[in-house]
């Protein structure tokens, strides 16, 4: 039965009904559900209770999934601010400040050389009540269609250096040594082609901090006009969560941010798992021609993918 795809945004952001992601479904349906993400960026299903295993088993069908940042062993990571007794951990704490640059643009796992392919959060602690919290993608790919010929010229074949810590910086965190060691500063493609559309998309958010041969007043400058654009309000979806919500985006294509709530009061934790990047898009110094390298991997599998556009 073919699923039914309902765009909510205006150009990306699509609720996927008729589905309980928890059973086992056939390598056609998660076909479609691929084709139904690329085409829309993010998908939206309503109520998925998951355990941390079926929300594991259901993301492995799209690849390899990323490793917790805290946790070697674990693909799910709850994102919130409850500690592990279920009590609201104190927001200035450091677990606090660090989470909190979720608050901020950016793309999942920015900080890898091969950053994320696609994200998942399942709403598992929302309180009906809550008045904020919500999640925003913008689509990075309408905005950077909508730039004018001469500025996606003049960043199609920029490199820039993004870093962890530049974002943390703005919640007030200071990677401790081991974290700086075990995430230093990688480079991303400012355009990057998107792995199974082919369609070139820029890349930029809270971590990117200088563009290799600029200095760092121009590049911030250049950052900002990119941000400043991207995230007009016609480029946005805002999502007020619904508890057991689950999202699913594609951060070759968007960017998000969790939106600012009182969390001395609110109970909220999204669960997330990630499936990771195919390679990184920036080898020695040049960048890679990502959607060639896709379908040199997955051949006719990326081709049916490709189709979808
Ligand atoms: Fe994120």
């Amino acid at each position: 039965m073919p699923i039914q795809v309902k765009r909510l945004g205006r150009t990306f952001f699509a609720e996927v009904s008729g589905l309980d992601l928890r059973q086992h479904l056939s390598d056609d349906t998660i076909a479609e559900i691929r084709h139904a993400w690329m085409e829309h960026g993010v998908l939206l299903f309503r109520d998925q209770q998951f355990t941390t295993e079926e929300q594991i088993a259901y993301s492995k069908r799209f690849g390899k999934l990323e490793h917790n940042l805290r946790d070697d062993n674990a693909f799910v990571a709850p994102l919130g601010n409850l500690n592990p007794d279920g009590s609201i951990r104190d927001p200035n704490s450091d677990q606090s400040k660090f989470l909190r640059a979720n608050q901020l643009w950016h793309s999942d796992s920015a900080y890898f050389a091969a950053p994320a392919m696609l994200s998942f959060l399942n709403g598992r602690v929302i309180d009906p009540n809550m008045p904020d919290g919500h999640t925003q993608w913008a689509d990075m790919q309408a905005a950077y269609e909508d730039l004018p010929q001469s500025k996606r010229d003049a960043i199609e074949d920029l490199v820039a250096m993004h870093d962890m810590q530049t974002s943390r910086s703005v919640t007030g965190r200071v990677l401790d040594p081991e974290e700086r060691q075990k995430w230093p500063p990688v480079y991303h493609r400012m355009t990057r082609i998107h792995e199974e559309t082919g369609k070139k998309i820029m890349y930029v958010g809270s971590q990117a901090t200088q563009v290799n041969g600029w200095d760092v007043p121009k590049s911030k400058k250049l950052f900002v006009e990119l941000m400043q654009h991207a995230t007009q309000e016609k480029y946005i979806y805002d999502h007020k969560w619904t508890q057991w919500d689950f999202v699913c985006w594609d951060n070759r294509r968007v960017v998000h941010r969790q939106r600012p709530f009182d969390e001395a009061k609110w109970p909220r934790v999204v669960f997330r798992s990630v499936v990771e990047g195919t390679g990184p898009d920036v080898i020695e110094g040049k960048g890679v021609n990502e959607f060639e390298r896709f379908q040199a991997l997955h051949g006719d599998r990326a081709r049916i993918l490709a189709a979808a556009e």
